[in-house]
């Protein structure tokens, strides 16, 4: 079976952590056809645009895609930039139809000192946030900017169809009947109508799914609640805007965010009958250490694992990969990001390499 993949480095780290995830997976042996393009702030400079078509139909026509990260200071900095990196990601998330993004997060014995929280607060953490990927704020209309100063205004719009909801509940129930059965909805049900319309319809959805407990939760208590005990959750599922800060939150929860992985689905079903998905590491391109190769590929690695896992049913090798993971942890080795006092830190393709060691 031949694994065709696109591989969309992006900017910042990601081409340096792209590269150890597939170093990895050549280290598998696996039947790779890997197809390449530039997406991101780099496209914008050199092809005018985020997301090329030469990108997008790559993306179209592979089983899988392998994202690294977007993003540009220099983008960042100028509000009037007609075009942003951020682009291409939302672009690909739209035009695939990649509604379900999973991001597990799962607290390693080896890094509890990592996080700032105290260790038996982290220990034992096991969960996914379960974010709603192609509606809400991100994608809503109107959006914008008008008016000169001192009148300039802006609007975003939060918009939800009942359709929209139910298959990203569905989704959440059928994720948690393989794990611990508790879903958790956030929303902001005492004040938006999109809150309230996610009320009703996981009400409805979970009348299917009587075997796993269900409970509502207003999207800021839980950002509370999950520092208080994270280990209360086990999927939380909830729309695009609060699951994209309630996953940099829970990141933090297991000290890095060079450590989660994440994976993206539709309900398309790619050559191998398996679901065709997008995989990138939460953390984003981060240009302060961009180039220096000292950035933590861990997340990478783990999203190729998850690619494995979800778009070819390659469990062994996925389970291969994320033992060998936990146990280059074990053995002391580090990145500069989740360093401690007594560890080794390694650079990025050390980290790869140790990894390649243990599979
Ligand atoms: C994420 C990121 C993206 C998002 C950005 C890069 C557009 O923060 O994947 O969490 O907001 O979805
Ligand atoms: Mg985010």
């Amino acid at each position: 079976m031949t694994l065709r993949i696109a591989v969309l480095p992006g900017d910042g780290i990601g081409p340096e952590v792209c590269a150890e995830a597939i170093a990895v997976l050549r280290a598998l042996n696996l039947d790779l056809e890997l197809h390449t393009a530039l997406v991101g702030g780099c496209a914008i400079e050199a092809l005018g645009t985020a997301l090329p078509d030469e990108a997008l139909r790559m993306a179209q026509d592979a089983d899988a895609v392998l994202f690294g990260a977007v993003g540009m200071a220099k983008f960042d900095q100028d509000p009037t930039a007609p075009m942003r990196p951020e682009q291409a990601i939302l672009g690909l998330r739209k035009t695939l139809g990649l509604f379900a993004n999973l991001r597990p997060v799962k607290a390693y014995e080896a890094l509890l000192d990592a996080s700032t929280l105290k260790p038996e607060v982290v220990r034992g953490v096991d969960m996914i946030i379960l974010r709603e990927l192609t509606g809400g704020a991100y994608f809503g209309r109107p959006q914008g900017q008008s008016g000169e100063p001192p009148n300039r205004q802006a609007v975003d719009t939060t918009f939800y169809t009942e359709a929209e909801v139910r298959r990203l509940m569905v989704t959440a129930f059928e994720l948690a009947r393989g794990r611990k059965r508790r879903v958790t909805q956030a929303d902001k049900a005492n004040v938006m109508a999109t809150g309230r319309l996610w009320r009703q319809v996981a009400h409805e959805v979970r009348q299917d799914y009587p075997d796993v407990e269900y409970e509502d939760m207003f999207a800021d208590a839980c950002a509370m609640h999950l520092l208080r005990n994270p280990r209360h959750f086990d999927i939380i599922a909830t729309e695009n805007l609060f699951g994209d800060i309630l996953s940099d939150e829970a990141a933090m929860i297991t000290g890095s965010m060079g450590m989660l992985p994440s994976a993206s689905l539709g309900e398309a079903r790619n050559r191998h009958g398996h679901r065709r998905g997008l995989y990138e590491p939460i953390h984003g391109a981060a240009h302060d250490i961009a180039g220096k190769g000292i950035a933590n590929p861990l997340a990478m690695i783990l999203s190729a694992a998850m690619m494995l896992r979800w778009s070819f049913g390659l469990h062994a090798e996925a389970d291969r990969i994320e033992q060998a993971v936990a146990r280059a942890l074990d053995d002391g080795l580090r990145c500069a990001d989740i360093q401690q006092p007594g560890t080794t830190v390694l650079s990025t393709r050390e980290m790869g390499a140790a990894v390649i060691a243990r599979l």
